[in-house]
């Protein structure tokens, strides 16, 4: 089985339920609060290694109970956590989420401890990077450590994969070109590419992805299920499938990007790992919560022998 590499953000998630989320200027009251562990980056990592994956996570927490929270729980989902620093004087990452009576979110972050994992925690881990076949980054820690670790990853020949969450316009051009794999959703392709009616044209709006450099391109459309665009120029559509009642989007995205991971990992093709991802995402959505919604190897896989 091949090594995946993590780099990205631990968060705890303050959930809020609430009966829809406040516009600008306007209060709203929730019914509960709870503290679950999230953070995009730890999400991909703990759904890779409770599905079974050979899993290391690059990031960093603050010497506080949410960052011990945090590890403890990775550990638990045989991540294996010793890059990732706990640091004195910074607070871990924290996301404060507002989920409505639909199962929709809207999230505010406050990274915390994220901004710490600079280009030079990526030199000081070459080793571990040299090591892993499949390195996965997300969007919330800084892009310059984002820039730097995909461009050593690509050099070392590995794997590259961005979920560009939370998405900013105007990425740059030579981050493209390290990529792999880029798994926008239907809102942030429209981001990335400057373009609020991108998901009109899915197919166009790819291909100026991979005019960018990208080798491969899979949108996630919710409901709708996935669209990829493949290096070879071959399109494909996926449907949804349905596990019940989407009662929380939370991690449906970050699950969709750790089972392509885990697919890719275990030797499947990109459109096999696109179909296990499908699969996980739509697990993801039917239970509250960004790491309690994923679902255990069991379920994804049916009972071990
Ligand atoms: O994608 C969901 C995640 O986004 C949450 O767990 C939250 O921490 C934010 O990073």
């Amino acid at each position: 089985m091949k090594k995946i590499l993590v780099i990205g953000s631990l968060n705890m998630d303050f959930v809020l339920e609430v009966d829809h989320i406040p516009v600008v200027g306007e209060t709203v009251l929730s019914k509960s609060l709870q503290f679950v562990p999230g953070g995009k980056g730890a999400n991909q990592a703990f759904c890779a290694g409770k599905l079974g994956g050979k899993v290391s996570m690059l990031g960093a927490v603050g010497k506080d109970q949410h960052g011990d929270a945090l590890l403890r729980g990775l550990s638990g989902a045989g991540v294996n956590i010793s890059p990732i620093r706990q640091l004195s004087g910074k607070n871990t990452g924290v996301a404060l989420i507002g989920v409505n009576a639909q199962g929709n979110n809207s999230i505010i972050i406050s990274q915390g401890a994220n901004l710490e994992v600079t280009p030079r925690a990526i030199d000081e881990n070459i080793a571990l990077l040299t090591e892993s076949d499949i390195v996965v980054f997300q969007l919330e820690i800084p892009l310059e450590t984002v820039l730097y670790g995909a461009k050593k990853a690509k050099e070392l020949g590995k794997t590259v994969i961005l979920d560009p969450a939370p998405a900013v316009e105007n990425l740059p051009k030579e981050l493209f070109s390290c990529l792999d794999i880029i798994k926008p959703n239907e809102i942030e392709l429209g981001t990335l590419l400057g373009d609020p009616n991108a998901k009109e044209s899915l197919s166009d709006s790819c291909r100026r992805l991979k005019e960018l450099g990208v080798k491969n391109v899979i949108v996630t459309l919710g409901e709708e299920g996935a669209f990829l665009l493949e290096e070879s120029g071959g399109e494909t559509r996926f449907p949804a499938v349905s596990f019940g009642p989407a009662v929380d989007t939370t991690a449906a995205g970050d699950s969709f990007t750790a089972a392509l991971a885990l697919g890719l990992s275990q030797g499947m093709n990109l459109k096999e790992s696109v179909s296990l991802s499908i699969r996980v995402g739509g697990m993801v959505v039917t239970r509250k919560g960004a790491q309690t919604s994923i679902p255990s190897r069991e379920e994804v896989f049916g009972p071990s022998l």
